[in-house]
């Protein structure tokens, strides 16, 4: 079974609080909107990174008719955006996100910070990404970034219900327009479909007698708010068989995970940015659990190696790899970074360029995988 290394839900004590005390020196990189200092409640993981990955390359790339071009898939509070935007100060940045409060918040402090005129918002979900960019006219792109997971003001806002530290209405959706919620999760599905979601998502090894109790128990009174799943699961799971922490951290995840379609619409999102990086474009992408990252490396992996039999002595152009990998594996937060922001101990971050153009084959796989519900790792 693949390291779960997830953080959803237990970060509460680690952001507004400890990081405000950290950053509130850094002047530069705060913002108050509603006497929220945005850069203190969430802190960018692995920032220089991300800057170097992304805008390296870009600077000084010059377009005929447009300005170099940066889609930020999940904008979040725009702390790497507003990085990336002040990196390459002729970028111009579309910042998507689920979201709406988030991209309100993010778009506000793009204006404080000087940087609006640059910047074009788009409430969506990322999988959207084709139809985003040609609302707004935009063909090729430089680089495309996916901080992927939830941001810290969502962990805070405990009435969302992706905190299993506190009792809330059993919600979990980013963005709270769609009709999916856990609630209608832990109804709705039959027993087979809460077994595989708790495995799949969330690694669970008593998946089969946590979805028993929860339709035995649903037929009186369904499960309403996140202490009465607690206590479920606190009661289903042997004392002795616990893994560290809260013993319903993984049944929270997995929720989170169905609820919005996390894998899925990564799955399909990652070959529509493929599809649109100009030469040398980048990808770069920050997991946050192994599942997301066994996705992201399924699918950069087909573009790092030759297309040819083993055997073969000389690899032919057209067989020649597409990507270049850009960080030898997956990057990961030192000690001191961890230690001011424990959000980033689970992070893994992966970047690749575009070296040559896609060959037909793989364009042909990728364009089935943006309308496919299966994922990489299911596929290959
Ligand atoms: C970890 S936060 C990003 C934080 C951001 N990098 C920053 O520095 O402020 C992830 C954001 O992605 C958004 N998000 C997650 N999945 C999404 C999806 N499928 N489509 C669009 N946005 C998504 C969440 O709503 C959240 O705001």
């Amino acid at each position: 079974m693949a390291r779960e290394h997830d953080d959803t839900t237990d970060m509460t004590k680690t952001t507004a609080t400890t990081t405000a005390t950290t950053e509130r020196n850094e002047k530069d990189d705060m913002t108050e909107t509603d006497g929220r200092d945005l850069a203190a409640i969430h802190q960018p993981v692995l920032l220089e990174d991300c800057v170097r990955l992304v805008t390296g390359g870009i600077a000084g790339r010059a377009h005929a008719d447009h300005a170099p071009t940066i889609v930020d898939c999940t904008l979040g509070l725009a702390g790497h955006s507003t990085a990336f935007l002040k990196a390459v100060p002729e970028a111009r940045l579309v910042g998507i996100d689920r979201d709406a409060e988030a991209l309100a918040l993010a778009t506000e402090r793009m204006g404080r910070e000087g940087l609006a005129d640059r910047f074009i918002p788009v409430h969506a979900a990322f999988d959207e990404f084709s139809e985003a960019l040609d609302e707004h006219g935009i063909g090729r792109i430089d680089a495309a970034f996916m901080d992927l997971g939830l941001s810290s003001l969502q962990i805070d806002e405990t009435d969302r219900g992706f905190s299993y530290s506190h009792d809330a209405p059993l919600d979990m959706r980013m963005d709270v327009s769609q009709p999916l919620t856990a609630e209608r999760v832990l109804a709705e599905y039959d027993e087979r479909a809460l077994v595989r979601i708790f495995r799949t998502y969330g690694e669970e090894k008593f998946s089969r007698q946590i979805a028993r109790e929860i339709v035995a128990r649903r037929a009186t009174r369904p499960l309403r708010s996140s202490a009465e799943l607690n206590a479920l699961v606190d009661e289903v799971v042997p004392k002795a068989h616990r893994p560290a922490g809260n013993p319903a951290k993984r049944v929270f995840q997995a929720l989170r995970i169905e609820v919005n379609g996390e894998l899925d619409k990564l799955a399909r999102t990652l070959p529509q940015i493929a599809l649109r990086l100009r030469g040398h474009g980048r990808i770069v992408v920050e997991s946050y659990h192994s599942l997301e990252d066994k996705t992201v490396k399924a699918f950069m992996a087909q573009g790092l190696v030759a297309d040819v039999p083993p055997n073969m002595p000389v690899v032919p152009p057209e067989a020649r790899p597409f990507f270049r990998e850009l960080t030898r594996g997956a990057l990961k937060a030192d000690e001191a970074e961890i230690a001011s922001n424990p959000r980033s101990a689970s992070v893994r971050l992966r970047a690749v360029e575009l070296v040559r153009p896609i060959p037909r084959r793989y364009a042909e796989r990728f364009e089935t995988a943006i309308t496919s519900d299966r994922q990489y790792g299911e596929r290959n």
